[in-house]
């Protein structure tokens, strides 16, 4: 998916605001406050002197427009790497292992522009793309026993009605997630557009900010960290651990 210019104009925005509080230099606080680095397909070791961040950050000190040498930076780089840990993608929803005893769910859109991915009539389509994904874990990590995910969608109930209930109710809020989009996705609707309502509420929340300690809670939603035993995905998606299906 593209992303819209309107959307890295916002963290540069962000960017800005911590900068004038921190008085450190813009490059930095592109790399440590934004997901921009990630955007330009650069994975995630958020390395400074990765060359191609080292051209761009070099760019910085030479426009006199940030948000638009962003953006036609962004558009040169090759299409985004996938997540090289991903085990298996199901649909919307995809895996990685986080060590052998616990899975990590992550989620895409992938419908086509028209259709509402969390919608109520999408449900059972998101429904069984999980009892898929579950039935693979189950073949394929028998030694796994906890899920683990971390996004702002735990706070959308369209979301979080796809999940067992103990999995949605341990959630806790994740600090410190400016440079991912278990944050920032929370700005954009399904076609890649800023979503108006959040960033203007976003943008007002910003404008009164005083200490490099209230930055989190201009996010309108927090990124939420959430864990279950994998028994109760089993049960939630009708699976028997080991790929016996109950
Ligand atoms: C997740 C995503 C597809 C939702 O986009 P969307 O166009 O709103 O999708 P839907 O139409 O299915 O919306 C589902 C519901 O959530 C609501 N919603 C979506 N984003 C919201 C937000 N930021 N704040 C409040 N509600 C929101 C919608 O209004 C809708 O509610 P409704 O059914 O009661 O109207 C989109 O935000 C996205 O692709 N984000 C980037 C990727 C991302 O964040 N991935 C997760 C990384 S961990």
């Amino acid at each position: 998916m593209r992303y819209s210019k309107e959307f890295f104009a916002l963290q540069i925005r962000f960017a800005r605001v911590v900068v004038a509080l921190t008085d450190r230099p813009i490059d930095e606080v592109l790399l440590d406050y934004t997901n921009i680095y990630v955007r330009f397909g650069l994975g995630r070791a958020f390395d400074r002197d990765d060359p191609t961040w080292r051209r761009y950050a070099d760019g910085l000190s030479q426009t006199a427009d940030i948000s638009d040498w962003t953006y036609r930076f962004y558009l040169e780089q090759k299409t985004e790497a996938p997540r090289a840990q991903i085990v298996k993608t199901s649909g919307c929803f995809s895996y990685a292992r986080q060590g052998p005893a616990c899975v990590r769910v992550h989620f895409r859109n992938i419908e086509p522009a028209a259709i509402s991915p969390l919608s109520i009539d999408r449900l059972p389509e998101r429904l069984a793309e999980l009892r898929a994904l579950f039935d693979h874990v189950a073949h394929n990590q028998q030694e796994a026993t906890r899920v683990a995910g971390t996004s702002w969608l735990y706070n959308l109930r369209a979301y979080r009605r796809c999940f067992p209930q103990a999995y949605v109710a341990s959630a806790v809020v994740a600090e410190a997630r400016f440079r991912n989009m278990p944050l920032w996705g929370q700005f954009l609707d399904r076609n890649g557009l800023v979503r108006i309502d959040a960033a203007e509420d976003f943008v007002r929340r910003l404008s009164n900010v005083k200490h490099v300690r209230d930055l989190a809670s201009c996010f309108p939603l927090q990124a939420l960290a959430v864990e279950a035993p994998i028994e109760d995905f089993y049960a939630f998606y009708g699976l028997a651990a080991g790929g016996r299906h109950g």
